[in-house]
């Protein structure tokens, strides 16, 4: 899966068709279930999803289309669309992979459907998307939900939002190493056309939030490397978990994520703490009160203050988190001196990837160039801009 930039097939309906055309070309029949799943981008509320708390994302108008067509037998094969690599193994028995890194994802999930059920036959599948990899906008999580609702159509199996979402947050865990929350599945599979979608990681509500017409997000990916696989997402978990421990060791109500955690408590125990677990665990506790802050003030169309919350996120990633770049920085700050932006702040993980920036929609060429200009001054290279819709989340378009 290469896909550079935000460049190549834009819209979701050429991918759709391009890989209609080359799964008929690789396959010689047309596959009997198609699926499609979004990526997400986090609006508001970060590396708080597995702390139990609240999220602000959406699902965008970029993903990945997965297609599939029934097989005799358990052989089976799967064909990475863009650059036409083959894996082939057995549909009952999906073992990672240490070479083809991109099909532990839909081997993850598969493994996943399997304990449900063990498929009563092989497929052929390939899958084509227009997420940047390493973006910091969920390529994984969309491959993951798009398998696994063509998958369950594929067999027969009636799998609720929640199941899936866990199926593709394992996949990860156990077949990519990475011990995510369950954020992007979630976003993928509940978002919703012209809405921020606002999730609840203890309870699993979920409920959708208009977003102003007046405004819209703009991506800016900085090509920089997003380094989730390498370890230091799974630290900061790590790290959040250590702090939830202590916290309730000290408080006096029940502590059994940080989510239980509120800022005052922070401030009253922080130097007690050793001061990287205290530092991280600002971050995720700041945040899920921006979120509750930030429903508010979309609800009052308080637009000018949710944006300073993107700012004061990004803030927080900066100084407590650690988890910014000076890629990112780049981008944050300078949206921050510029006319027509309201609030700007890393996406996702972190440690590279993306910005998300909050902006006016009549000023939103200006605002375009304007940080593409401040990026390769700084960088020497490019960094790409999209705007992205907030979108419906994932489907089965054939089958
Ligand atoms: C990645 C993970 C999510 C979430 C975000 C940070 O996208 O996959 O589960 O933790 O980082 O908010």
């Amino acid at each position: 899966m290469k896909q550079e930039g935000f460049g190549k097939m834009n819209a979701c309906q050429d991918v759709h068709d391009v890989l209609m055309k080359k799964f008929q070309e690789k396959f010689g029949r047309a596959p009997d279930v198609v699926a499609y799943a979004p990526g997400r981008v986090e609006i508001l509320g970060n590396h708080t999803d597995y702390n139990e708390g609240y999220v602000l994302s959406a699902a965008i108008n970029f993903g990945t289309y997965f297609a599939v067509a029934r097989r005799e037998g358990p052989a089976s094969r799967l064909v990475a669309g863009d650059v036409m690599e083959e894996v082939a193994f057995e549909a009952d028995n999906p073992q990672p992979s240490k070479d083809r890194m991109w099909s532990n994802y839909v081997k993850g999930v598969l493994s996943g459907l399997n304990a449900i059920q063990k498929p009563a036959h092989g497929f052929d599948a390939m899958f084509l998307g227009n997420i940047p990899l390493g973006s910091g906008l969920s390529s994984s999580a969309a491959l993951e939900v798009s398998s696994g609702f063509a998958f369950a159509r594929l067999y027969g199996l009636s799998v609720g939002n929640l199941e899936m979402a866990k199926i593709g947050q394992r996949a990860e865990h156990d077949f990519a190493g990475v011990k995510c929350g369950l954020l992007d599945q979630f976003s993928s599979i509940n978002g919703k056309k012209d809405c921020l979608v606002w999730s609840d990681f203890r309870t699993y509500d979920v409920k959708t939030e208009k977003l102003g017409e007046d405004v819209c997000f703009l991506m800016c990916n900085t090509n920089a490397r997003h380094a989730l696989v390498d370890g230091a997402y799974n630290e900061r978990r790590q790290r959040c978990e250590q702090g939830a421990a202590f916290f309730a060791s000290v408080l006096d109500h029940p502590v059994s994520a940080l989510r239980d955690v509120s800022w005052a408590e922070w401030l009253d125990y922080k130097d007690e703490m050793d001061e990287i677990t205290a530092k991280r665990c600002a971050h995720p506790i700041g945040e899920d009160e921006r979120v509750l802050s930030g429903i508010d003030m979309l609800r009052n169309g308080n637009l000018k203050g949710f944006g300073r919350l993107m700012f004061e996120s990004h803030d927080s990633s900066r100084n407590y988190f650690e988890n910014s770049c000076p890629e990112l920085d780049t981008i944050v700050d300078a949206a921050q001196a510029t006319p027509g932006v309201l609030g700007a702040r890393l996406s996702g993980g972190g440690f590279g990837g993306s910005v998300v920036v909050l902006v006016d929609k009549e000023q939103v060429a200006s605002v375009e160039t304007t940080l593409r200009n401040a990026y390769a001054h700084r960088h020497g290279s490019r960094c790409d801009t999209r705007v992205i819709t907030c979108s419906d989340g994932a489907r089965i378009v054939k089958g």
